[in-house]
């Protein structure tokens, strides 16, 4: 039994539904931060299988023994937390206090209850602002632009020191490249509150009418055309990245895998996937550059494939489509 916290979000929801189709009973556990309790009986209705849902803070301890207490859970994926790049530099304290208290917490949680296996939901960000693409899990974490990414990067070394000090625990650390797109049923998707950061959401919104214009973040990058590139994957691999994942925590220590494609795309290059996938134009304008956006990078994926076997297996075009089905559900 695999408890997923965040297990209502975006990603969290599509692990959920991956693990009970591959047969896992799953407990979720959500404050709603960032979701909606809805959720829940959607994941039923695609898997046939119903998750327990427990609707509470990831930073209660008295909640997390309780949950213990009740249920036989083997592993924990760890996707609760604040992701927003731009509100982390205005709220420190909030991403600091959630993502690296909040983790703090739930391992005191686990350890008391004898749980000792972990996976955590990293991200790209953590190599920092120097290193060279493509990104290889050998090369150190770097300076990061936010303290969202710093809270990641400080999460990971609590996770390393955790497990230098208890061969007991088993940590898989997964840092996800770009995750786009949405489950093909067309349920569950990301549902992003007021406008967007991201891109793939303010594409789809763009081309939904629900806003006017996409502004593209710079074209004069040293890139093929001048667009930011990244690597864009697709959620449902992604959560299929974390089933095989459980399998890396038969083994002890901490390890580290990038869960990406290993292609860079450009934004430009993202706009007419889009139309091309959907027959709908994106109206875009070009606008400056947005801070702290790094100019390129895409994983190297070689370890995945390796040690767990997985790679990415949807196109851009399965994403393109996908993320449009959900964003007709979403408007609709
Ligand atoms: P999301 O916001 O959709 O999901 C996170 C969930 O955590 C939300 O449902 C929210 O309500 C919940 N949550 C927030 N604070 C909580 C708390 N204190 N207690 C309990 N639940 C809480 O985001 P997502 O895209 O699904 O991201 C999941 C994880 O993956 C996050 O840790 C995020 O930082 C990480 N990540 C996401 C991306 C991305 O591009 N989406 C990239 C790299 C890493
Ligand atoms: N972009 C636009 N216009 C927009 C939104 C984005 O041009 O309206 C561009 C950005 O400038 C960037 C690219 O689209 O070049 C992708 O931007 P996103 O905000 O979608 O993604 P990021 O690569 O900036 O950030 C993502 C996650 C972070 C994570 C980071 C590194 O949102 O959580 O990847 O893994 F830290």
């Amino acid at each position: 039994m695999i408890l997923v916290t965040g297990g209502t979000g975006y990603i969290g929801s599509h692990i959920a539904v991956e693990l009970l189709a591959a047969g896992h009973s799953v407990v979720l556990l959500d404050n709603l931060a960032n979701s909606v309790a809805s959720v829940v009986p959607r994941i039923e209705k695609i898997t046939g299988r119903a998750a327990a849902f427990y609707q509470g803070d990831v930073r209660d301890a008295a909640l997390l023994a309780s949950i213990f207490e009740q249920h036989p859970i083997d592993a924990v994926i760890h996707c609760a937390g604040l992701k927003a790049v731009g509100e982390s530099v205005t709220q420190p304290l909030a991403y600091y206090d959630t993502n690296v208290h909040g983790s703090i917490v739930l391992c005191q949680a686990m350890a008391k209850a004898g749980i000792k296996r972990l996976i955590f939901s990293s991200s790209a960000t953590v190599y920092g602002v120097e290193a060279i693409p493509p990104y290889v899990e050998t090369m150190g974490r770097g300076s990061c632009t936010s303290p969202y990414g710093t809270s990641k990067a400080m999460v990971e070394q609590v996770l390393e020191d955790l497990c230098a000090s208890d061969p007991e625990w088993s940590v898989a650390i997964l840092r996800y490249f770009n995750p786009i797109g949405a489950h093909p049923s067309g349920l569950i998707g990301e549902s992003p509150q007021g406008v967007p950061n991201n891109l793939m959401p303010y594409i789809s919104q763009v081309a939904a009418g629900v806003l006017p214009e996409l502004r593209v973040y710079g074209n004069d990058y040293p890139t093929q055309d001048g667009t930011c590139v990244r690597d864009y994957l697709h959620v449902v691999d992604l959560a299929v990245g974390h089933r095989v994942a459980l399998k890396a925590l038969e083994t002890p220590g901490a390890s580290h895998y990038n869960l990406g494609t290993g292609q860079g795309v450009s934004v430009k290059q993202m706009i007419d996937a889009f139309t091309q996938a959907t027959q709908v134009p994106v109206a875009f304008r070009y606008a400056p550059r947005r801070d702290g956006d790094l100019a390129a990078f895409w994983a190297s994926v070689e370890k995945a494939q390796q040690e767990l076997g997985w790679q990415a297996t949807k196109t851009l075009d399965d994403m393109m489509t996908d993320t449009w089905r959900w964003q007709q559900h979403a408007s609709a």
